[in-house]
């Protein structure tokens, strides 16, 4: 059984340690292009982690020019790989775990969005809700995520803001409530009203990487208010918030923790404008880390003992080694460096000498971490996605998905003698959570199932980079893979004998069945009722 995915009640929520209490951790989601690159070297520099806006785009150079496969991101422009950064804010400590935004790579995001406890959706103000975005959204509801909202680019023609917010209403089933209302648009936006403070900040055109203050007033009748703002702009400006406040629900924190309800920023990242407010508000609203479901009880972040779960892997740090980093969510506890772990799936201790942290101004080795915190373990292939580790307990995360792969595709090593070799590269991938790996019953072929086609030109890269060995990916027979599943070990064994041409397994050796089309699997589904034919599975 599962247990519930819970929210502490406000006198659990202060009863834990101080430590856990102050720390944030969350993702960005967004669609490609919409910013949140931006916004994150932005959310650095008033977190005074960096110094000169750029330097996430600069580091991001360095790393990729040490690594080989990563040319591919390079030339495609795109980001492919996730990262963990902390930085300390106003008392408290924000972990951000940075997401690829290429829907190639989505899998990943996903797997991100199981390790944090709110996220930020960042929209471009033209556009409104995009594909990725509401994929991205969908992630969240399930888990209950809560999400702030911020309309960036209001520095640009953007759309009326009754009209985006009534779009996220909509598309969304969320409710929005303003925390700022901007102040013009485009060439026109000249800052924006703080709502929940009783603000005005006035957008600095002049410097794209200042922080930028805000003038307090009483209210917005306030006088003051005359000598700041233009009188067109303040009448339009106190119309739309009245009628704002009349039609939009006020903030409510429990809503908003459910994730029922969203408040939404207005603001500019390239501008530095509306970010300090954003962060103001994550500190404020967004929870603390929350209790993490595993398949018997809920860990609650304010346990003694350390618990943390494995949700994403990271190879080629350095490629000359082979080594992988797990990037843990510490779910419970006080870690120290030098503490041994119980690897709860191999049945045995890790000593946990050298761990990460992502601290944004440095990778640095961490000597201590809290619940919330994301440390990076180094191994050589020991942890997998979905593997928990705690002080002893037999416990085990869930809800930690791999999703069955959109297209598949056969692969090949050029020199047949290197087949054994390949069955490992393919092996070491699917452990990370790169593609789906399923050698067919009959004949023993490799399909690979990816997400989206990009993925193979990365895994063709890093085959013969790693592995030394070339590959060709022809197109398989197959449309669609399902994990095999039910109630009665008997019936299931019956299913796969009466399937062989159509069975594989995964890396793990869990039954799979390969449809060659839509037709096919209709059918098995109707003729095989009590078969479940899955198309997630946890990483167990
Ligand atoms: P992403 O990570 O979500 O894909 O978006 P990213 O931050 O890379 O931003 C995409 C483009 O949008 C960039 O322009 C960036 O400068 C621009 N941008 C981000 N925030 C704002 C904003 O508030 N206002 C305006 N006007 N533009 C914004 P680019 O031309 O593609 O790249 P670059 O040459 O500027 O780096």
């Amino acid at each position: 059984m599962t247990a519930p995915l819970t929210t502490l009640s406000p006198e659990e929520e202060s009863a834990l340690p101080p430590e856990v209490r102050r720390r944030r951790t969350f993702a960005i989601i967004s669609h490609p292009d919409a910013g949140k690159t931006t916004l994150t070297e932005k959310l650095l520099l008033y977190g005074g982690a960096i110094q000169l806006a750029g330097d996430v785009r600069a580091r991001g150079e360095r790393r990729r020019a040490t690594s080989d496969w990563m040319k591919i991101e390079q030339e495609r422009g795109i980001s492919v790989t996730a990262s963990a950064m902390a930085f300390d804010y106003e008392g408290h400590m924000i972990n951000l775990l940075d997401t690829p935004g290429h829907e190639d790579f989505s899998e990943d995001t996903y797997r991100t969005l199981t390790a944090v406890d709110s996220a930020v959706m960042v929209i471009d103000a033209a556009k409104g809700i995009e594909p990725q975005t509401l994929k991205l959204f969908e992630v969240c509801r399930l888990r209950d995520v809560p999400i702030i909202t911020f309309v960036n680019k209001m520095d640009r023609e953007a759309r009326d803001p009754f009209e985006i917010i009534d779009e996220i209403q909509e598309t969304l089933a969320l409710d929005v409530t303003p925390a700022s209302w901007p102040i013009g648009m485009g060439r026109e936006f000249l800052g924006a009203y703080d709502i929940l403070n009783k603000r005005v900040i006035l957008m600095d055109r002049a410097g794209r990487h200042e922080r930028q203050e805000g003038i307090q007033v009483s209210g917005l009748d306030d006088p003051k208010l005359a000598d700041l703002i233009p009188p067109d702009k303040l009448a339009t400006l106190k119309e739309q918030i009245e009628m704002a406040e009349g039609l939009l629900p006020p903030f409510d924190m429990t809503a908003y923790r459910e994730g029922h309800l969203t408040p939404i920023y207005f603001g500019s990242a390239l501008w530095s404008f509306g970010v300090k407010e954003l962060l103001d508000g994550l500190v404020r609203f967004a929870p603390p880390p929350r209790p993490q479901p595993t398949a018997t009880r809920a860990v609650n972040p304010g346990e003694d003992k350390v618990t943390g779960f494995v949700f994403k892997i990271q190879a080629n740090m350095d490629p000359k080694h082979r080594d992988r980093v797990a990037f843990v969510r510490l779910a419970s506890g006080h870690f120290r460096r030098g503490m041994k772990l119980l690897h709860v799936r191999a049945g045995k201790p890790i000593a946990v000498s050298s761990p990460m942290l992502f601290l944004a101004q440095d990778r640095a080795t961490a000597d201590e971490a809290w619940a919330g915190d994301i440390i990076g373990i180094p191994n050589h292939g020991t942890l997998r996605i979905g593997d928990t580790l705690t002080e002893g307990e037999q416990l085990q995360a869930v809800g930690i998905p791999s999703f069955a792969p959109e297209v598949m595709q056969v692969v090949r090593a050029d020199d047949p003698l290197k087949a054994k070799h390949l069955q490992k590269a393919l092996t070491q991938f699917a452990e990370e959570g790169a593609a789906s790996v399923f050698k067919t019953e009959i004949g023993g072929t490799f399909v690979v199932g990816v997400v989206g086609m990009l993925q193979f030109d990365v895994l063709r890269e890093r085959i013969r980079q790693e592995y030394d060995i070339p590959v060709r990916f022809e197109p398989a027979p197959y449309t669609a893979a399902r994990w095999i599943d039910g109630e009665d070990p008997k019936h299931v064994e019956e299913f796969k004998a009466r399937h062989k041409g159509n069975l594989a397994a995964d890396h793990a050796g869990a039954p799979v069945f390969l449809a060659r089309s839509s037709w096919d699997l209709t059918k098995v589904e109707r003729d095989w009722p009590d078969i479940r034919l899955q198309k997630t599975r946890d990483h167990t």
